[in-house]
């Protein structure tokens, strides 16, 4: 079984050292951030607590924090607020993942390189898991005077709550669900992978700029590409990586009959297609300049990764 740790970038050899170090840094600094902000396991419920923790901590790319990061290069935005939107983004995905391996959902019993939290502990506890997971993010979000313009506040607390909602990432997980079998058209199985996952890594881009109006016109284009692109490589490494370095069951989709970019398209044509959005991504963010150096090589990551 693989080690839970934070997967190490190093392995991709298309990204520089420079952006490597930030990564670790980042990555390292959001694990720190989450795990003073998880209740400790000693404070009870300890079984609810530990969970949470389990389920949250040591473990996963961090994208969606490094995503918020990387934005929140554009516009300066405050590290305490940066830090509360990271983080409040990567509790809501935690949340997702909770569920998504459920025996009612993918039914999955291995995530991260250790056992589900529904293995670990039981379906009851791994229920409870997302629902206090999902109300800690809104919990840091709306921590009283986060924000110096409380309008933003709100703001930022507003686009989390929409990409997490039914006409976010729920909507797209009922989707999923009632999609099982099913031959979608590209455009149905491009709105299913643009709620399900989409609409999380878009937030974490646009709290990134701390909801500011400005900032999220201009970096929407990227936002939506690249939360898009990451989908259509989930279901690419779904078929071609190994279980070991997924620190998930690799040929799940298949063996579930899910409709992916590649049952779809084929893998040529999924990875064509993953290339076009991430040009379209890259492209958006010219007004930006070397303000936005982290933004694009965390699309060249998402996009030509292996883990
Ligand atoms: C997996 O997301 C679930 C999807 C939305 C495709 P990640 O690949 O970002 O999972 P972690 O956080 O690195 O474990
Ligand atoms: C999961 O999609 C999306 C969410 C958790 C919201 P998948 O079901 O493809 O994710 P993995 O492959 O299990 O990580
Ligand atoms: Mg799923
Ligand atoms: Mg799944
Ligand atoms: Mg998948």
């Amino acid at each position: 079984m693989n080690k839970p740790s934070a997967p190490d970038l190093l392995s991709s050899d298309f990204l520089t050292q420079d952006f490597l170090t930030w990564t670790r840094t980042k990555q390292s600094h959001i694990e720190s951030v989450l795990g003073l902000t998880l209740p400790p396991a000693s404070l009870a419920p300890q079984t609810l607590h530990s969970a949470m923790r389990y389920s949250a901590l040591d473990g996963g790319k961090r994208i969606r924090a490094l995503l918020c990061y990387a934005a929140s290069e554009l516009c300066n935005t405050e590290t305490q607020v940066a830090d509360a939107a990271a983080s409040a983004v990567e509790l809501i995905h935690a949340y997702s993942l909770v569920h998504d391996d459920m025996p009612c959902m993918d039914d999955d019993d291995l995530r991260r390189g250790k056992p589900s939290c529904h293995k670990q502990f039981d379906d009851a506890t791994a229920l409870l898991v997302g629902d206090a997971l999902q109300t800690l993010a809104f919990e840091v979000l709306s921590a009283p005077l986060l924000c110096k313009n409380a309008n933003q506040q709100i703001n930022m607390i507003n686009i989390l709550a929409k990409a997490a909602g039914s006409n976010g990432m729920a909507g797209g997980q009922a989707i999923d669900l009632s999609a099982v079998g099913v031959a979608l058209t590209q455009h149905e199985l491009e709105t299913m992978h643009q709620l399900k996952t989409g609409a999380l890594i878009q937030a974490a881009v646009l709290l990134g700029v701390h909801g500011s109006n400005e900032h999220i016109a201009a970096v929407s284009i990227y936002a939506k590409n690249i939360g898009l692109a990451f989908q259509v490589i989930d279901d690419i490494l779904d078929v071609e990586a190994d279980t070991h370095t997924l620190g998930k069951t690799a040929g799940k989709d298949a063996n579930s009959n899910k409709p992916t970019y590649v049952t779809i398209l084929g893998l040529a044509n999924a990875k064509k297609h993953a290339r076009q959005l991430y040009e379209t991504a890259i492209d958006a963010l010219a007004p930006f300049g070397d303000n936005a150096q982290r933004l694009r090589e965390l699309a060249s990551f998402i996009t030509q990764r292996s883990f």
